[in-house]
């Protein structure tokens, strides 16, 4: 996935204008509730786009606005444990070789936890296809989010927080 044109149209979900810091962290806070074990939510965009600061909004609403969120650009995964599940926010930027991800124990997240990742493309094949991507770009000023996933399961989960087909 490296541009919009490569989402095909069964799989858009919705195009957010988030126009300051706040929006962003908001989005990421909307998503909150709705997130169960399992989940894979692959952050996508260029170098400051805001993929830490959406993950940042949405760890905050899940555990509190005290809780520090670090981007994990050197450690490559920050784990925070929440009663029904722990959540993996991942930055894959510096991995050297698709392979080693697995040294980081993602099969067992992918299956238990609940799992944030900038940089997905590092990952290569390994990153799995029933997943929710956000794809965040750069706009005058702001950014814009766009929601894609598989049909099926996130269509309907975000449906229920009023995201399916949003559109601005
Ligand atoms: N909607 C927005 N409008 C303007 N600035 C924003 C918005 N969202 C985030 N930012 C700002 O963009 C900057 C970079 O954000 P962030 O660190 O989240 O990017 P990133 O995508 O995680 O970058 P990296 O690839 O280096 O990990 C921060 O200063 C943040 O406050
Ligand atoms: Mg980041």
């Amino acid at each position: 996935m490296t541009d919009n044109q490569a989402i095909p149209d069964e799989d858009r979900i919705a195009s957010l204008a988030l126009p300051d810091v706040e929006a962003t962290r908001g989005l990421g806070a909307r998503l909150a509730p709705i997130l169960r074990s399992g989940d894979i939510i692959a952050l996508w965009g260029d170098l400051g786009a805001g993929k830490s600061t959406l993950a940042r909004g949405l760890v905050q609403a899940a555990m509190g606005d005290d809780i520090e969120v670090p981007s994990p650009t050197f450690t490559l995964v920050q784990i925070y444990e929440l009663p029904d599940y722990d959540l993996w926010h991942m930055d894959l930027y510096r991995l050297d070789d698709a392979e080693d991800v697995f040294e980081l124990g993602v099969e067992d997240a992918f299956v238990e936890a609940v799992s944030l990742i900038e940089w997905p493309d590092r990952m290569g094949g390994h990153l799995p296809l029933h997943r929710l991507d956000i794809r965040i770009d750069q706009t005058d000023g702001g950014r814009q989010a766009t929601l894609s996933a598989p049909p099926g399961e996130w269509h309907k989960r975000l449906a229920e927080i009023g995201l399916q087909g949003a559109s601005a």
